[in-house]
């Protein structure tokens, strides 16, 4: 639904945009994750035909960036930063104001369906200028989404918004993806992409790596399986673990509730069985197994250096 290649935008002399290769499939939430600065505002304006990139190609919905830019503008639906609503119009004003400059008809259903959906139906006879910064990102994502486009682009939704709005706000686009659109959502929120995207881009300036949120974590830190022991583990235990298949590193960690064996396993589905038999023939006293996985936000950390992701309180 989306394909790039070698897709740069320059301002003056800086690259905002380096050469960005990426392909995202029809109904797929990819997360664009990288810190301010890093050039998702300045993508997302090429692949919506808004600005035109330096160099590299684009294709959207099947047109091309450049030739096709009337038929990608029709086909998706932006959300910016700074969606400028109109203060003393009504939020119902300025869906049906937007909808008569773009020459949408019929559209009086969709924004009834949008507005209930996001919690803002009975506020819509309202000016827009007594909203709250979450009530005025509601009526514009449902101004982007007026004609029903292909695909969504929506540029940090939740930011500076209220834990509950922004709740609301993600539920929507975990539902907008349920009714089969394909939406590139920006952020540098690593807690809302891992619980919204198929796959997240990790992104500064060019693409460091795209992966699914759970395979991040996993393909760069390995799997560690923790085993919470009755005792301490005793020479016996650690000599079953010698010579097991999938076992690459045995720690020993003594925490606070007990004893600890930590072990770098190369497929825990397959060896764990193996790893926990040998333990209990041991004499081992197994009080339980868990998974251990690198936070996205160690991941994001050590993909991009120092640049320490911004955080907000989430719901
Ligand atoms: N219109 C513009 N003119 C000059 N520089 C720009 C323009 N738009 C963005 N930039 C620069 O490009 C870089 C990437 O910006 P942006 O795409 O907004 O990043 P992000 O959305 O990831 O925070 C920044 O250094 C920004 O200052
Ligand atoms: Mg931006």
């Amino acid at each position: 639904m989306i394909r790039t290649e070698g897709l740069t935008r320059r301002f003056d002399d800086m690259v905002a945009v380096d050469g960005l290769d990426l392909e995202i499939a029809t109904g797929e939430i990819f997360g664009f994750l990288g810190p301010n600065g890093a050039g998702k505002t300045t993508t997302v304006r090429m692949l919506a035909a808004l600005i035109a990139p330096s160099a590299g190609k684009a294709w959207i919905a099947g047109h091309q960036i450049g030739a096709g830019n009337q038929e990608i503008r029709r086909a998706v639906g932006i959300l910016t930063e700074t969606p400028g609503l109109y203060a003393r119009l009504t939020a119902m004003e300025n869906l049906r104001l937007f909808g008569r400059l773009h020459q949408l008809d019929h559209i009086d259903d969709t924004i009834e369906r949008y507005l209930k959906m996001l919690d803002l139906w009975e506020r819509r006879h309202e000016p827009v200028g007594g909203f709250s910064k979450g009530m005025r990102q509601k009526v514009a994502i449902t101004r982007a989404l007026l004609h029903e486009p292909e695909v969504v682009f929506l540029d940090e939704p939740t930011s500076g918004l209220d834990p509950i709005s922004a709740r609301v706000v993600r539920d929507f686009v975990a539902n907008l993806k349920d009714q089969g659109r394909t939406i590139f959502l920006c952020t540098h929120n690593l807690d809302e992409a891992d619980r919204l995207c198929d796959r997240i881009g990790v992104f500064k300036r060019r693409l460091i790596r795209v992966d699914t949120p759970q395979a991040l974590r996993q393909n760069l830190y390995g799997h560690t399986v923790r085993i919470s022991l009755a005792h301490p583990p005793s020479p016996n235990h650690l000599l079953a673990l010698k010579g097991i298949d999938g076992v690459e590193k045995v720690e020993e960690a003594d925490t606070d509730d007990g004893h600890t064996l930590r072990l770098s396993v190369g497929d825990p589905q397959t060896h764990n069985p193996a790893i926990i038999t040998a333990l209990v023939g041991a004499g081992a006293q197994i009080r339980f197994v868990e998974q251990e996985e690198a936070s996205l936000e160690k991941v994001y950390m050590d993909l991009l250096g120092d640049d320490p992701p911004n955080t907000e309180a989430q719901p």
